[in-house]
């Protein structure tokens, strides 16, 4: 039976698209995490900002939780509705709305996947550089609202960097437009970075600008083969010092595994414990030379055994689908997903500690590790055993997380460096957050949001 404030919203909005049909409350409800079972009233689909001023206006009367709902890519619980919510879905919000050359901004609607934000660039001859493997289905409302990280962070930093303005209907429905492209704005508190990042618990971004910059004239991509864990900073230091890096990433001898059950094609005849897979900027001969230098030095220090050079865009696209293809290679295994990071110093020591703790604790289980070490962020996957009852793998995983968030105390980490704390990671906010903090965060969602309609439960 429909839920007699779902027939309310209809009457209010006739011209608003809403669904109740199981598949659509099914699909909508959940994101990538896979632990809660969706249960949304409705999902609501606004075609503009006006209606989704609208539905959070009513909302707020009627007592109703809203869910803001993007490419539900993410991996922390933030856009699950499992108790009722409202989902207000931003797919049907889903063009560009303009280009400037002279700012080199482009103006979208918040329900673009992020690889249609990257190809409008490139019609540009720019490009948007925020870039990670869900690009074809997680949308830049998503990626602002979670300040999206990825693969390219080490040049081009994380989503928060490239966004010049926001629109943003607040959680008590009042529409901001927010820094409006302005370069310099020094007029008080900068309210468009507290949007990104808040997870959906201030408010829902309705319009986004977005900065563009020049692509690097050419790229090289190489993978190496690392034997031992303690190389792999000593590599990165190297590269850091002697490449004009995009990208700095690691994965282990299990993730290629699994990568390589899934297609993926394996460039070395023999199994090694670590591998990088790094691109750096390659335009001219002297750029060239310094990545052989590069490779050489490593190799004589006994850092790296092997390496593989790309010598095509299909080898490049080959050589990163082993490591852009661990997420969806581990995901019929239902991993526990741990997303730490460090200050980029501290990563040896911090996966010193780690590998000591893991061992005792995880003696029976698959651990994954992969990520951006060249960002101090560490993916750490734990895969469930095939005959374990999914409860009582999350709760022994949860009992670890408790002690790696001493380890990540003890070097003054994150227990999110990208993901966000969603659901997932909800009970550990205040291991690395201090109680004048959280009271801030508090504060500010009671601002923002006074009646709590704004994916309450999610984040604090
Ligand atoms: C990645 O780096 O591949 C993403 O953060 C996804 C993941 O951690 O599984
Ligand atoms: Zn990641």
């Amino acid at each position: 039976m429909t839920d007699p404030r779902v027939t309310e919203l209809a009457g209010l909005l006739p011209g608003l698209k809403l669904s109740i049909d199981a598949g659509d409350l099914e699909h909508h409800g959940r994101d990538w995490t896979r632990r809660w079972t969706p249960a949304p009233m409705a999902v609501a689909f606004p075609a503009d900002i006006a209606e989704v001023q609208a539905i959070v206006r009513w909302a707020n009367g009627a007592s109703v939780a809203i869910v803001p709902s993007g490419g539900r890519t993410g991996l922390s619980g933030g856009a699950v509705a499992a108790r009722g919510e409202l989902v207000v879905s931003l797919d049907r919000m889903n063009r560009v709305l303009g280009f400037d050359p002279i700012d080199r901004t482009l103006t979208v609607q918040p329900g673009i996947a992020l690889e249609a934000v990257q190809n409008a660039a490139r019609e540009h001859s720019l490009i948007y550089p925020v870039d990670f493997a869900a690009r074809g289905s997680c949308q830049i409302g998503g990626n602002i609202a979670t300040n999206a990280g990825g693969i390219r962070v080490i040049r081009y930093g994380n989503t928060r960097q490239w966004v010049a303005g926001l629109k943003v209907v607040t959680g008590h429905g009042e529409l901001l437009d927010l820094n409006r492209g302005l370069v310099k704005n020094a007029s008080g508190y900068d309210l468009r970075h507290l949007v990104i990042g808040s997870e959906g618990t201030l408010g829902i971004v309705v319009e986004a600008t977005l900065w563009l910059t020049s692509p690097p004239l050419q790229t090289q991509v190489m993978l190496l083969a690392v034997p031992a864990m303690d190389a792999l900073m000593k590599v990165f230091a190297e590269a850091r010092h002697r490449l004009r890096l995009e990208a700095f990433e690691f994965f282990t001898d299990r993730a290629l595994a699994h990568v390589k059950a899934h297609g993926g094609q394996d460039p070395f005849d023999t199994v090694h414990p670590f591998y990088v897979v790094t691109e750096f900027d390659a335009a001219d001969e002297a750029a060239k030379d310094a990545a052989m230098a590069f490779f050489e030095l490593c190799v004589g220090e006994g850092w790296v055994v092997d390496g593989v050079i790309a010598s095509s865009d299909a080898q490049a696209s080959s050589l990163w689908r082993l490591r852009e293809g661990i997420t969806e290679s581990l995901a019929r295994h239902r991993p526990y997903k741990n997303d730490v990071s460090v200050r980029i110093a501290a990563v040896p020591a911090f996966m010193d500690d780690m590998q000591r703790l893991l061992a005792v604790e995880y003696p029976d289980f698959e651990v994954v590790w992969f990520g951006h070490i060249g960002d101090g962020n560490l993916h750490i996957n734990v895969l469930k055993p095939a005959g374990l009852d999914n409860d009582a793998f999350v709760a022994q995983c949860e009992h670890v997380t408790s002690m790696l968030v001493e380890t990540l105390r003890r070097h003054e980490g994150s227990i999110s460096a990208e993901h966000g704390i969603g659901l997932v990671k909800k009970p550990w906010l205040s291991s690395v957050r201090s109680p004048g903090e959280i009271a801030l965060m508090r504060g500010i969602k009671a601002v923002w949001d006074p009646n709590g309609v704004m994916n309450p439960g999610k984040l604090l």
